[in-house]
């Protein structure tokens, strides 16, 4: 007879990952379960490879500032979701899946353009697309989906507005985006999508190089491409990741943080009794939904070891985002939205080095955009039943697909 101590160890099965949200603003109900029993713990990606996942405040943070958490998407075991990713990321290398010093270049370079002061300069600007697009919401009549005509329209004008793109292409964003994030689609089909991308910029790119202009893309083209610094395809990447990561992310947070706000007038009655509140109700809404849970795909170049277990050297490792943010040794009663938290250092825009190089402009962006709807369209109302609101499962980051609305 055997005691339990001489018992062989059973290794613990492997969940499918990713796991499912049963609340739009809630992680997965699995993440309390493995924070507290397995805070490291095996998963299956939907490629059929093996990875493991981190879900607790401490390891997270530890893991994303370690520099043997590699970016590297070319490593076999990359823990990307989709096929598709891994094999045009690959060949693309966007500098968000690459490792120092090569990341650090592009950083670098990028850096002085969204400094808390630029960004600061482009609220007039944001302001004003953001009235042009309430005044076409409102003008194009009731019902009206939110997420294409409000969400999006915001989030892609913006980031033209940044890069100094002409506003006529919102459609065919987001459609590069879609089909880029998602899980199900080939490398043909990434492929495809990002070619008419950078088909696009490249001209847009000849252009300024013959006529620059007071934007991010001139800038970039005179400073760096101009001087040999940048090549073309690096230039391409660069500029494709800014507007893939921007685009999706903001346009996500902006629709499910509106739901939010629809459920929950309380919280719209805080906001209009003191507009002070916004940054922090922004930070609380970005921690609450923690759109980008599963970004953050590194592989351990090493043995790494946090306090919750070790990540065996050349495994793929997802630092779970949500899981983080709905730690409750850190966040006290996480599940709770709550606009005056004392300290909210949440990782919604991850931690260590690739740490969202937009978060500047996406609090600005949000901010804006939710403060003008609440003070311009007070009516404003769910057009269907609750449970037809069509959620964003199978994206990159967490969204909706769908919202009717009415004011
Ligand atoms: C609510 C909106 C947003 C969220 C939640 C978000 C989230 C994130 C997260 C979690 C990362 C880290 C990924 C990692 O560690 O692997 C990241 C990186 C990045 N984000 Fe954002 N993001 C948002 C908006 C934006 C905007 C508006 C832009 C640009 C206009 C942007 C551009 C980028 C870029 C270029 C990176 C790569 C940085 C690097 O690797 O150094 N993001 N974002």
């Amino acid at each position: 007879m055997t005691t339990p101590a001489e018992q062989p160890h059973e290794a613990p099965a492997a969940r499918d990952f990713p796991l499912r949200r049963t609340c739009p603003f809630a992680p997965p109900a699995a993440y309390a379960e493995l924070r507290a029993e397995q805070p490291v713990a095996p998963v299956t990606l939907p490629t059929g490879r093996p990875a493991w996942v981190v879900t607790r405040y401490e390891d997270v943070r530890e893991l994303l500032a370690d520099p043997r958490a590699s970016a590297d998407i070319r490593r076999p075991a990359f823990p990307a979701l989709g096929e598709g990713e891994q094999e045009v990321g690959a060949r693309l290398r966007p500098f968000i899946r690459t490792d120092a010093p090569e990341h650090t270049r592009y950083r670098r370079m990028l850096l002085p353009e969204f400094t808390v002061r630029r960004v600061r300069a482009m609220r007039p600007a944001v302001q004003a697309l953001v009235d042009e697009l309430v005044d076409t919401m409102l003008a194009g009549g009731a019902p009206a989906d939110f997420v294409p005509l409000y969400a999006n329209a915001v989030s892609t004008s913006v980031i033209c507005e940044l890069l100094g793109i002409p506003r006529e292409n919102l459609e065919f964003f987001r459609d590069v985006t879609r089909i880029s994030g998602s899980r199900h689609s080939t490398a043909e089909q990434v492929s495809e999508a990002l070619g008419g991308l950078f088909a696009l910029l490249t001209d847009l790119i000849r252009a300024r190089e013959k006529d620059p202009g007071d934007d991010l893309l001139s800038r970039l083209v005179v400073q760096h491409l101009r001087t040999g610094a940048l090549t073309l395809p690096e230039l391409l990447s660069t500029v494709g990741i800014t507007i893939n990561a921007g685009r999706e992310t903001s346009t996500n947070m902006l629709a499910l943080s509106t739901l939010l706000l629809l459920r929950r007038p309380d919280l719209v009655a805080e906001l209009r009794a003191d507009p002070a509140l916004m940054p922090a109700a922004v930070d609380e809404l970005l921690r609450v939904m923690s759109i980008a849970d599963s970004i953050p795909l590194r592989v351990a170049a090493e043995d790494i070891d946090i306090p919750g277990g070790t990540l065996p050297r050349d495994e793929g490792v997802i630092a779970l985002l949500a899981g983080a943010n709905h730690d409750p040794e850190q966040f006290a009663h996480p599940e709770r939205v709550d606009f005056h938290r004392p300290s909210n250092h949440h990782v919604a825009f991850g931690y260590g080095v690739h740490q969202c190089i937009g978060q500047h402009l996406a609090r600005l962006e949000l901010e804006v955009a939710l403060g003008t709807l609440i003070r311009r369209v007070p009516t404003l109302r769910l057009a269907e039943p609750d449970a037809e609101v069509a959620f964003k499962h199978d994206s990159a980051t967490f969204g909706i697909e769908r919202l009717m609305v009415a004011w």
